[in-house]
């Protein structure tokens, strides 16, 4: 695990991932289908709706291209066709990044595995700033779907599955975490994506949301 001094949550302290309650009522269908979207390669067949982006235009690209940590994130002109989706990102009160809502092409899960990764969340995010993570909302329902979470890239035996029927929400620090989605669907799976500060804000919106614990 990397280790910095940046701030982070002890509600991922140790494992890296909380799931949350799924969202209820969900978001509309049509907000995700009037988004325009780009040809963006991304752990599978991928394209990406950049939500908010470095400068407010419409790319994909790492916010370091613009001498920027993955913070202050900017709303493109997909904002304005997706109003629940950034009230929802605004109600954590924490800080943004890249926004996005990726689809994905299914792939089973051999061929995901061969894209598990980790992201780069935190190049020029100063050590006295929060740790960023990223909150997941699934929105296409994808019951036989599932998110790939491995601590150890190399051992089988810690692995999690996380299931995406529509609405699930998840949080997972993805630059410590391998990941990749399994979607077993014939349609593609729409999910939004969101970097996010790790903080007090972040952490009590978790903690409003979290899944009750099963008995
Ligand atoms: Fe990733």
């Amino acid at each position: 695990m990397t280790t910095t001094m940046h701030v982070r949550m002890p509600v991922l302290d140790e494992t890296g991932f909380v799931v949350l309650a799924p969202l209820d009522p969900p978001i509309d269908e049509q907000e995700w289908r009037s988004l325009e979207f780009m040809d963006w390669k991304s752990a599978g067949d991928t394209e990406f709706a950049p939500i908010a982006s470095a400068l407010g235009e419409m790319e994909c690209s790492g916010f370091w291209d613009h001498g920027k940590s993955d913070k202050d994130g900017v709303w493109t002109s997909n904002a304005a066709r997706c109003p629940s989706m950034k009230r929802w990102i605004e109600d954590t009160g924490a800080n943004f990044g890249r926004v996005r809502v990726i689809k994905l092409a299914p792939q089973n899960y051999d061929e995901a595995m061969r894209h598990l990764h980790v992201d780069d969340n935190n190049r020029l995010n100063p050590e006295s700033e929060g740790w960023v993570v990223r909150v997941f909302l699934q929105l296409t329902d994808d019951p036989d779907s599932f998110a790939i979470l491995r601590p150890d890239r190399d051992d089988p035996s810690t692995e999690v599955r996380v299931p995406l029927p529509r609405g699930a929400m998840y949080v997972v620090d993805t630059e410590r975490i391998w990941h990749v989605v399994s979607h077993n669907g014939t349609e593609p799976r729409y999910a939004l994506i969101a970097c996010l500060e790790s903080g007090p804000q972040l952490e009590a919106w978790i903690a409003r949301h979290r899944a009750p614990a099963t008995p």
